[in-house]
């Protein structure tokens, strides 16, 4: 993966996924995988995040492994040697987005709003995060800015739910969505990854 627009390519819904027991992140990916989804932003919001990217890069490497919740320089750096393939930030501060863009590893930059993307456009950046999608206005946000902005293309993630992801993924400026939905806390914790891989199913099937 060398670039940001083959990210978009890869499936419709780009699970966000949160691992706060290490044993889950390999099954996790797993399933995933099996239910045709090749392509995860493992968030940097836990304790064991960085070491469940280390185990899914060396354990899945037919999943195209992200680090989503990237907020500081650090963070960028400790992803990338911990096998992220891919960055992903929230919102987009000069200082991160400078660690992001010297890690040499394609990265969606978080925005919300039209001057946002007009200055991670600056970079030469052209596919973006939209986060948090549905309090930011979602759906009519989205199809508004691609009159002033039509080189620009989004994952809206944020409150984006397998009824309103198709909507999304029919706007010309969206290229995948990304979500929770996928991998709920619940079948984590129970050990439930055949539900994992059914959400999966279905989420491939979108586009
Ligand atoms: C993200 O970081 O992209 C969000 O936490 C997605 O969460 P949601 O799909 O549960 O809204």
């Amino acid at each position: 993966m060398e670039t940001a627009a083959e990210l978009f390519d890869v499936s419709p819904v780009v699970p966000v996924v949160v691992i706060d027991e290490i044993e889950h992140a390999v099954p996790v990916a797993r399933a995933l995988a099996a239910g045709g989804v090749r392509i995860i932003e493992l968030t940097l919001r836990t304790p064991v995040a960085l070491q469940a990217i280390e185990r899914v890069h060396t354990e899945v490497p037919e999943i195209v492994l992200g680090a989503g919740t990237v907020t500081t320089p650090e963070q960028a750096d400790q992803a990338a040697r911990a096998g992220a393939a891919f960055l992903v930030t929230p919102g987009s501060t000069d200082r991160v987005l400078n660690a992001v863009a010297a890690t040499g590893l394609p990265f969606l930059p978080g925005v919300s709003t039209v001057s946002e993307a007009m200055r991670v456009a600056e970079r030469g950046v052209r596919e973006l995060k939209f986060f948090p999608a549905e309090a930011s206005g979602g759906v009519d946000y989205l199809r508004a800015i691609n009159a002033p902005l039509p080189e620009l293309r989004f994952c809206p993630t944020g409150g984006v739910t397998p009824e309103s992801a198709p909507q999304y993924l029919a706007l010309p400026n969206v290229g995948c969505v990304g979500g929770t939905w996928l991998t709920p806390k619940d079948a984590l914790a129970s050990g439930d990854f055949g539900r994992v891989e059914a959400l999966a199913k279905a989420a491939a099937s979108l586009r």
